[in-house]
């Protein structure tokens, strides 16, 4: 059986890395979540306060920076490390959210963050989530969904997670946060985020995880099908 790339795209909490993380587990997959590093970039250029004009300073910090997972057996979550330490709860938080998208939106960070994670799927046998993999850092990928949903039922959603780990943060918070990334995200002019023309649309909203894993799950079946039908 070949192994392939899974690629999950699209907008903020319409639950693509629960289901990344799941299709993964059920296929035998390793599964990366691409926002966790920008994230982690986001938290380390905080923490050292690096001016994000300056392409220099901003070069001089992705030098220093090392990201890696390792799965957590007692929680059973692949966890983010930045430079050896666990910022799994750090990287969550709403200032990090907050600064995200402009993080991200820098070109040297989008050029160091996508050749760690082309290094990372080198061996294939791996669903990524984020904004750009079907696009940008796998388009040979043999399955690529893009995800959707409607807004105020996404920033549901957040606000349950949030809640979840201790923190109650305001509706409309969350709404402000979450249309103001969607317009960063999608309009930035490195790898923008866009649904690839041989994408499929996946649109969450009044969907479950378990429908959604089953759905991803069908998608890479068939393509596993015809790539055994065409001998490879
Ligand atoms: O998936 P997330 O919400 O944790 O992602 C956080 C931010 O990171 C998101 O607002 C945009 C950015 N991101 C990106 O630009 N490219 C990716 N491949 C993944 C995330």
């Amino acid at each position: 059986m070949p192994k392939i790339v899974i690629a999950i795209d699209g907008y903020s909490s319409c639950g693509k890395s629960t289901t990344a993380k799941a299709v993964a587990a059920r296929m035998g997959y390793g599964y990366i979540d691409t926002g966790a590093m920008y994230r982690a970039v986001s938290l380390f250029f905080t923490q050292n306060h690096v001016s994000f004009s300056n392409p220099k300073d901003v070069q001089a910090a992705l030098d220093t920076i090392h990201i890696s997972f390792k799965h957590n057996n007692r929680t059973g979550k692949n966890e983010t490390y930045l430079n050896g330490l666990n910022v799994e709860d750090s990287i969550r938080t709403m200032a990090i959210s907050n600064i995200v998208s402009e993080v991200s939106a820098i070109p040297e960070v989008r050029w160091a963050m996508v050749a760690q994670q082309q290094k990372m799927g080198r061996k294939r046998g791996l669903v990524m989530d984020g904004r750009d993999i079907g696009t940008k850092v796998f388009p040979d990928a043999e399955v690529k969904v893009f995800m959707t949903a409607d807004t105020t039922i996404r920033a549901t959603r957040r606000q349950q997670e949030l809640l979840a780990k201790g923190s109650l943060v305001n509706l409309s918070e969350i709404l402000a946060n979450l249309q103001k990334r969607d317009l960063i995200d999608s309009t930035r002019t490195e790898s923008p985020l866009v649904q690839a023309d041989d994408a499929t649309l996946l649109d969450t909203s009044y969907m479950t995880i378990e429908e959604q894993v089953d759905w991803v799950i069908e998608q890479a079946d068939q393509r596993l099908a015809e790539l055994h039908r065409a001998g490879k």
